[in-house]
């Protein structure tokens, strides 16, 4: 499906934002103002199906497969042979094989099973290969009808891949209610124009549930507890946490909170915006000037088990050359690496308080500052119940770990990851030393 088809497919836009600023609510050290005059934060117009950044365009090679999942079923992502990226469930209708170990010719995917290729509309375009003659003969209308992959909307937007995932992959992607339009998607539809940033990425796995990283992220609170020392930013320590006044807005759309400076003259801080259905974007300074603003996708694949694209966009240091010289990719991707880390533990652990039934009503005091959250879990609780998303492909304790089992992408799971990225580091510091020295050698 290309963007025209898309277009035509996509029938409702998310209802206008609303706004309009009231009420003042006094708690410790922050001061909260709350829009008062729209819908509760469970209102957000939007559940859990909808527009998944499900993995970043320089990730998704042509003539490979992208493996992950959502809400535990299993997907891959290819690029057709237009270059076109494809999401289909990770299921060959021949025989039921995954698709893992399988391949991509001429912009088809071949299962690994039988060898049945198909076309990037789905169709099965070999199947006189791959069954006896006499049955291709009388039987290849209704058995070629059959045989068609199962695939999710997706259109490649910002150096995204999106998906939209409702749980129910189609053989018609024509036959999907798409219910919120890609536009509003976007990263140029949050206030910041990302053509004028340059940025750094990294996509970890994390063995916790998906709802714990939000939250995580949506928490100004703990960035500065366990993430003062690790991230470059005198602002950023435990000794400024009191120092803020925190005003959140809600509409249809987002749930936005914002921090500003206690001294007025410094102006804001930060702000944070939730986006339904996985998508936090956090600005250091106001949505229009921010020096830097980091999106960070959150993508369930399965119980315990999410990942996180996270961008960082930034208006400094905008040089390619200047970049290469000081391994600016590789030094950001050793930070980010190591803020995850000190979340690791916390989440894991809370995943499991969580799956307990420990995180009650009753057992757990919110702060004020933990507003956020507090309307973050409104909006999930509701939209659960309406989506069931954990209903639609369960998973049970004999199930097969193969999808469990598969590496992830997170240093503390998998530390070749760190370990490649500090090999990158030292081999290029000593390339930039050696180039000089060998150069004043050759001179001597
Ligand atoms: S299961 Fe895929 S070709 Fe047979
Ligand atoms: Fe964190």
């Amino acid at each position: 499906m290309n963007d025209e088809e898309l277009n035509k497919v996509n029938s409702l836009k998310l209802a206008n934002q609303s706004s309009g600023n009231a009420s003042l609510e006094q708690t410790s050290g922050i001061t909260i103002e709350e829009n008062t005059s729209v819908q509760p934060a469970d209102q957000l117009s939007s559940g859990l199906f909808g527009w998944y950044a499900a993995c970043s365009s320089n990730t998704l090679k042509s003539g490979s497969l992208w493996h992950l999942s959502m809400y535990n079923e299993p997907l891959i992502l290819y690029r057709d042979k237009d270059n076109l990226a494809r999401c289909i469930k990770d299921l060959c209708p021949h025989r039921g094989a995954s698709f893992i170990g399988g391949d991509i010719k001429g912009g088809e995917l071949v299962c690994p099973y039988h060898g049945a290729r198909y076309s990037s509309k789905g169709e099965c375009t070999n199947l006189d290969r791959i069954t006896c003659q006499h049955i291709v003969d009388s039987n290849y209308n209704s058995y070629a009808k059959k045989i068609h992959l199962y695939q999710y909307p997706t259109i490649e937007k910002d150096g995204y891949i999106f998906i939209y995932y409702n749980g129910q992959a189609k053989t018609n992607l024509q036959d999907f209610d798409i219910q919120s339009s890609i536009e509003d998607s976007r990263t140029d539809s949050y206030g910041f124009q990302s053509a004028k940033y340059k940025f750094e990425e990294v996509c970890v796995d994390f063995k916790c549930d998906w709802a714990r990283i939000i939250e995580n992220h949506l928490d100004i609170l703990h960035i500065f507890w366990v993430h003062g020392d690790t991230i470059p930013d005198k602002d950023v320590s435990r000794d400024v946490i009191t120092s803020f006044n925190q005003k959140i807005t809600r509409d249809q759309r987002q749930i936005e909170s914002k921090y500003n400076h206690k001294d007025k003259s410094k102006g804001e801080f930060i702000s944070i915006k939730f986006i339904p259905p996985g998508r936090i974007v956090i600005y250091k300074g106001s949505p229009e000037s921010a020096r830097y603003v980091q999106v960070l996708d959150h993508i369930p694949l399965a119980e315990n088990r999410a990942r996180v694209i996270v961008r960082h966009y930034r208006k400094f240091l905008k040089n390619k050359f200047l970049t290469k010289l000081i391994i600016f990719k590789e030094l950001q991707q050793r930070i980010f690496y190591r803020v995850f880390s000190e979340d690791y533990m916390i989440l894991k652990t809370q995943t499991f308080n969580q799956q307990m039934g420990y995180i009650e009503k009753d057992n757990v005091k919110l702060l004020g500052e933990d507003k956020m959250v507090q309307y973050y879990w409104g909006w999930l609780n509701n939209a659960l119940k309406k989506d069931n998303p954990w209903g639609m492909h369960p998973t049970t304790s004999g199930t097969n770990s193969v999808h469990r089992d598969m590496k992830m992408r997170y240093p503390p799971e998998n530390p070749k990851l760190a370990d490649e990225n500090n090999s990158k580091i030292i081999r290029k510091l000593l390339t930039r030393l050696l180039i000089p020295v060998g150069f004043l050698f050759l001179i001597f």
